[in-house]
């Protein structure tokens, strides 16, 4: 029953958007621009609808391989923002009984993924919701998988980074954000996927204690994932060798001179407490407390 899609080895969306001056590669087009876009009749099937990217469904081959490089579960809450025929959502249900909800302005498409959802017998698992994806809220996903544009993944860019817990993965087909790099890029043929993980906010001033009853404070400095800073133990400056964040996990690699040997902290971002946590056995006694904000990079 469902469609039988003939798929190029190129990237369908882009070719769409060749053809309307959409040019990929430089950011050509800014904000204004693309709303601005006219995606024809096919695209905007109701007046008064107008789509930020026109519908073009990702090839099963490569909802698998996002399912895959996301690594869903059936513990996580997958939103697939721009949903189409809810094929990514249905996928994850059926196959990894992950719960699932797909947000579409098109009601056309919101119409075929409840029919797939429910043709599937997957609808107690999956919601499909009407809405603007640059408005809808999807704070409470695990996972989100796009298929947009790389300008409306810029633009989707601080929410997704406000909005989501620290580990949220965030899958995207085709389409890079900007300036935030992807912690993981794979290759699918032809088509390249992204993979960022939301990153805890660690950046400030830090202070903690170890058994050894020795202060350290690290004032760190954060833009996106990557992380940079000084260090310092009972007020004397360091080397902070190395600040690794992945998610909500903070790894401290402290050095004092070049006798000594490193020291690493692994510390876990706890969001109500707002502290770092000792993630693991180690010389931290205390909770790294904040002491002071710090500016950007
Ligand atoms: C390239 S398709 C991707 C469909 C689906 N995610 C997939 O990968 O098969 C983009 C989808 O985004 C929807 N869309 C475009 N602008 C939107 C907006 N502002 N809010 C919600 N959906 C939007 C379109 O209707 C279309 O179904």
């Amino acid at each position: 029953m469902y469609k039988d899609l003939a798929f190029n080895d190129d990237d369908e969306l882009i070719d769409e958007l060749r053809d309307l001056d959409y040019n990929s590669d430089d950011y050509s087009l800014f904000d204004s621009d693309y709303r601005g876009l006219n995606f024809g009749d096919d695209f905007n099937n109701e007046a008064d609808i107008i789509l930020d990217v026109p519908y073009v469904p990702t090839d099963e081959k490569i909802v698998h391989a996002m399912l895959d490089l996301a690594q869903v579960t059936s513990q996580d809450i997958l939103y697939d923002l721009g949903c189409g025929d809810g094929r990514i959502v249905v996928a994850a249900a059926l196959e990894r009984n992950t719960h699932g909800v797909g947000i579409d302005m098109d009601p056309m498409r919101i119409t075929e993924a409840i029919e797939y959802a429910s043709h599937t017998g997957v609808e107690y698992l999956v919601n499909f919701l009407e809405g603007d994806l640059l408005e809808a809220d999807f704070s409470n996903a695990t996972v989100v998988t796009l298929y947009l544009l790389d300008l409306v993944n810029v633009q989707l860019r601080p929410r997704l980074l406000d909005e989501l817990r620290p580990g949220t993965r965030i899958v995207s087909h085709a389409f890079d954000m900007g300036d935030w790099k992807a912690d993981e890029r794979e290759a699918c043929g032809s088509i390249n996927l992204y993979k960022w993980i939301v990153p805890a906010k660690v950046a400030g001033t830090w202070q903690w204690q170890t058994y050894s009853g020795q202060t350290y404070r690290v004032e760190l400095k954060q833009k996106y994932q990557n992380i940079t800073g000084k260090a310092w133990i009972d007020d004397q400056e360091v080397q902070l060798k190395s600040a690794l964040l992945k998610g909500d996990l903070l790894e401290l690699t402290v050095k004092k001179d070049a006798q000594s040997r490193p020291v690493s902290f692994l510390m876990r971002y706890d969001a109500k407490q707002k502290q770092l946590l000792a993630a693991e056995k180690t010389l931290q006694a205390t909770p790294a407390v904040k002491v002071s904000q710090a500016a950007k990079l």
